[in-house]
């Protein structure tokens, strides 16, 4: 029997997703609702729609023809307007969660205080105001304070003392911001350590982990300049990262096991879909920092090329409750991703430019992010454009693959050479190894 297989979204994770799913052992037609035509998701479909993501009534026509077996969605945005209740009402099962249990991600006080309510560990200080009273107080006692506003904000809404501003002044002012748009804001102790993340296929009690992968938020080089939605991440062959044991990869998916029973218990039923935990590793143990309801960008290029078993039977297993028959097997191999970004990213982008990838080789995967083909060449649109992903035995061989791919992009673009180099990931051991080398000085 053919599995019709319709996915929901247009960036280089819905690439990457797209290329899983053909790839699988499985007899497969696949679809796509996209909000503009990515060439590469394009390519792979029997058929495809553009529209507006979060306008479920323009999708009607295309479901109700194409009859998908199951949905994946991509992005957040239509996972927190509530499109797995509403194809739901057409018995379309979806790898994404209903809008209540999307609140993982679209609500920072709700996922924080599930964990308190449940006990759940890896949880920092925190408090959620919906005014100002006792804000000075509470910012006075944590000293080094992260700033959240409570709603989905594109990874863009999130301030770190320190990073984004320098002192509790300026912390106050940001919060009475949010607070002044009618929107909680939820203050949080500030953690030191290296941030990874772990995606994990979660279907009730079920969770299936991924490889875990650190990407690069920031836009330039050596982690400096404005957050991003990613600039690129690595993950190495042993399925754990340079700064990382395997008992910290347990205690991550410890906290995703306990969360996924919780928000069960909370919400009344179970969470279909991927739980994407950022994680961070500190002198004092593993802590969440957030979760996504929805696969990383760009961490789901890292890993769903190296997924061995039938990615499709995986999926039909998780959206039927029945996850726990099978099992997700990967690829022993160390991976590099790279995005091109348009130059001015992410603040002014230059759009409407053509690129030209004639050059790149063809050693690294490819996936098109905010790109379309149009008579005049690959255009970019504004966001991420084009992802470069190199596959090798080591981090070292996979990075010199991406780099060659990504900087042999002609157009007005730029990228991170620093990502996956030996250069930064020492960087990286060595800062956690002096944490916890001033931890056990502080047990003396
Ligand atoms: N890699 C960041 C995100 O997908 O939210």
């Amino acid at each position: 029997m053919t599995v019709r297989v319709l996915l929901v979204g247009n960036g280089g994770r819905e690439h990457a997703i797209a290329e899983a799913t053909v790839m699988s052992p499985t007899d497969v037609k696949l679809y796509a609702i996209m909000s503009y035509k990515n060439p590469g998701i394009a390519k792979l479909c029997d058929d495809y729609r553009i529209a507006d993501l979060t306008n479920f009534v323009a999708m009607k026509e295309f479901i109700q023809r194409i009859r998908p077996n199951f949905a994946i969605i991509g992005p957040e945005a239509p996972l927190g307007a509530g499109i797995a209740d509403f194809f739901e009402e057409y018995n379309i099962p979806t790898v994404g969660p209903k809008k209540s249990l999307a609140r993982l991600e679209t609500s920072k006080a709700f996922t924080r205080e599930l964990m308190q309510k449940y006990n759940i560990e890896g949880l920092p200080r925190f408090r959620v105001f919906e005014s100002s009273e006792g804000l000075t107080e509470y910012l006075e006692e944590l000293g080094q304070v992260v700033v959240k506003p409570d709603g989905l904000t594109g990874g863009k809404g999130v301030k770190v003392q320190g990073d984004h501003f320098k002192t509790l002044n300026e912390a106050y002012d940001y919060a009475m911001e949010i607070l002044s748009k009618k929107q909680k804001v939820v203050i949080e102790e500030k953690l030191e350590g290296e941030e990874f993340s772990l995606q994990s296929f979660v279907s009730g009690e079920t969770v299936l982990d991924f490889p875990v992968v650190q990407d690069h938020k920031r836009a330039y080089e050596e982690d400096k300049g404005p957050n991003t939605g990613g600039m690129g991440s690595y993950s190495d062959a042993n399925h754990l990262l340079p700064f990382l044991d395997e008992n910290d990869v347990k205690q991550a998916h410890a906290i995703t096991e306990k969360v996924a029973k919780a928000i069960m218990k909370e919400c009344g039923e179970a969470y279909r879909g991927v739980m994407y935990g950022g994680f961070i590793k500190t002198a004092n143990g593993v802590k969440l920092i957030e979760y996504n309801a929805r696969f990383g960008d760009p961490e789901a290029m890292n890993v769903l090329p190296l997924i061995k078993s039938d990615f499709v039977e995986v999926c039909q297993a998780l959206v039927s409750g029945k996850l726990d028959r099978v099992k997700m097997e990967f690829e022993n191999k160390a991976t590099v991703c790279k995005y091109a970004v348009p130059e001015g990213y992410p603040g002014k982008p230059v759009k409407g430019e053509t690129i030209d990838l004639s050059l790149v080789g063809k050693d690294a995967r490819v996936f098109y992010a905010s790109v379309e083909d149009k008579p005049e060449g690959l255009v970019m649109l504004g966001s991420r454009a084009v992802a470069f992903v190199g596959i090798a035995d080591t981090i070292s061989e996979a990075e010199s693959i991406a780099e060659f791919a990504v900087s042999r992009v002609k157009g007005p673009v730029f990228h991170r050479s620093d990502i996956g180099t030996r250069r930064l990931i020492e960087r990286r051991v060595k800062h956690i190894r002096r944490l916890l080398q001033n931890n056990d000085g502080s047990k003396d």
